[in-house]
């Protein structure tokens, strides 16, 4: 056990539990082993799945806020099932309505903190968002609570959370220097604080924003690179009071006001543009193609990837710009032709931080070399993410080299060898990008256990063999 100065070990009685907890969310309709194939072009209209982001927060807004909440589009994969169960668990009551992928979601809140203590620990499953997020509401509530999650969640940093809630008053039991299973000793008697992030990241943003909720006061983040802004977009949505003003130099500082009285909205929840990625670098990859991707989010904060294709040469053309929920949508017509090389800075890794798995595979069929720096918080996501992209590149006879926070690849200026088996690590985006690069190899490639799809893009598949892929079990 690692204790920060804030933190105690956990209670021995709570030690067996957590150990012998199953996790909620096992099971899954994807197959573990799948195996993707070369395909000339790909062809058709698909839609993005919901927002993975957005969906986080539309829930967590509505167990926020007073009144029933209706949310359409959420997305409904095991992330975000994971909020919903923890949300329930502190006393909101959420319903889906209609078939899946079409409902319609009502949540009827407790309102800003009037959660009730969990009767049990909470299981968040994959999810960092739910971990980080939720860590927020719970630390303002007075009592004591327990989250875990599966190996990869329990490998993840969450003392960048765990530090700025400390300095609001809440106390953690933690192990190895803060990481899940953790116990959260909550106050209502938070204090706000002024915090500059350490680390570019909106989970942390967002948790000390959703702290700040219940704390009297304004609780202020100082962010020296832009994240996605969508839990300041949805508070003010709900009610809140938020100010989002120019720090100094690059800074930016946003302020929240406690204890507003969150009221329940209607949400639309636009399209994912990290999930859109796949069918769009897959278009990119095989000339030819032609793909329509409709209802895909741009937030100028998420849509790095977008900007990244254009230079590398594809032919994207945003068809039908308009507004969905507060947030910029378009339909993404996608042809497919060759991609050339390019250097990826790392000013704009926050606006394309989950897309870099996808972009080594656009980078490996591009002609020429294609560099991507700033990539060091990509070692604390579902899994070390430069760490799974490069042994997957390597199994796949891509030349690549990888540096402490950067990967340059040489691309094969068309089809790259393939025939490789990738460990997925339990990572989703890595068991996506590596089947999408199976569409362009000479050789199939196959990812080792695929079941982490559910957590992100429960169509993935059949969506992506709806426009001529070929993915199957291997
Ligand atoms: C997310 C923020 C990002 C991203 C994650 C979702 C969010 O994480 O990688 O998939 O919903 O706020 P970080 O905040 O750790 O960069």
């Amino acid at each position: 056990m690692g204790f920060s100065p804030c933190q105690n070990q956990i209670p021995a009685c709570y030690e067996g539990a957590l150990s012998q907890m199953e996790p909620v969310l096992s099971g899954s309709a994807v197959p573990a082993k799948l195996i993707a194939r070369q395909v000339p072009r790909l062809e058709g209209r698909v839609r993005a799945p919901g927002d993975k982001s957005i969906s986080h927060r539309a829930l967590m807004f509505g167990a926020l806020a007073l009144g029933e909440t209706v949310i359409s589009g959420l997305l409904e994969g095991h992330d975000v099932r994971a909020t919903a169960a923890a949300l329930r668990a502190l006393g909101a009551q959420i319903v889906q309505e209609g078939p899946a992928n079409g409902s319609i979601w009502r949540v009827r809140g407790f309102g800003v903190g009037g959660g009730q203590e969990p009767a049990d620990v909470l299981d968040l499953g994959n999810s960092g968002t739910s971990a980080r997020l939720l860590a927020g509401i719970l630390a303002s509530h007075p009592f004591t609570c327990f989250m875990t999650g599966d190996d990869s969640l329990r490998r993840r940093p969450m003392q960048r959370v765990i530090e700025p809630l400390c300095r609001m008053g809440a106390r953690f039991l933690s192990r190895d220097g803060g990481r899940l299973p953790l116990g959260i000793v909550g106050t209502d008697e938070m204090v706000p604080i002024e915090y500059r992030l350490p680390v570019a990241s909106a989970q942390v943003k967002s948790c000390i924003l959703l702290a700040g909720l219940n704390t009297a006061g304004e609780t202020t983040v100082i962010e020296p690179e832009a994240t996605r802004d969508h839990t300041e977009r949805m508070l003010r949505h709900f009610g809140a009071e938020v100010r989002v003003e120019a720090g100094e130099g690059r800074d930016t500082r946003i302020t929240v006001v406690g204890w507003p009285e969150l009221k329940a909205r209607t949400v639309v929840v636009p399209g994912d543009p990290s999930s859109a990625a796949f069918a769009v670098v897959a278009a990119c990859i095989r000339p030819g193609s032609d793909v329509t991707v409709e209802n895909v989010g741009l937030n100028p904060l998420r849509a790095g990837l977008f900007t990244t294709l254009q230079e590398m040469g594809a032919d994207i053309v945003f068809e039908k710009a308009r507004d969905v929920g507060g947030e910029p949508v378009a339909d993404l017509r996608v042809r497919g032709g060759g991609l050339k090389g390019v250097i990826v800075p790392a000013e704009r890794a926050p606006t394309m931080i989950d897309e870099y798995p996808i972009l080594a595979i656009a980078a490996a069929c591009a002609e020429g070399t294609t560099e991507m720096l700033g990539l060091a918080e990509l070692r604390a996501k579902e899994s070390d993410r430069l760490s799974s992209v490069a042994a997957g590149l390597a199994a796949n006879g891509v030349r690549h080299t990888m540096g402490v926070d950067s990967l340059t690849v040489q691309g094969a200026g068309g089809a790259p060898p393939g025939g490789g088996l990738v460990a997925t690590h339990l990572d989703h985006r890595i068991a996506m990008s590596f089947l999408v690069l199976g569409l362009a190899a000479k050789d199939p490639v196959a990812v080792d256990d695929a079941s982490p799809i559910e957590t992100s893009f429960p169509s993935f598949v059949q969506l992506m063999n709806g426009l001529g892929a070929k993915i199957s079990s291997a």
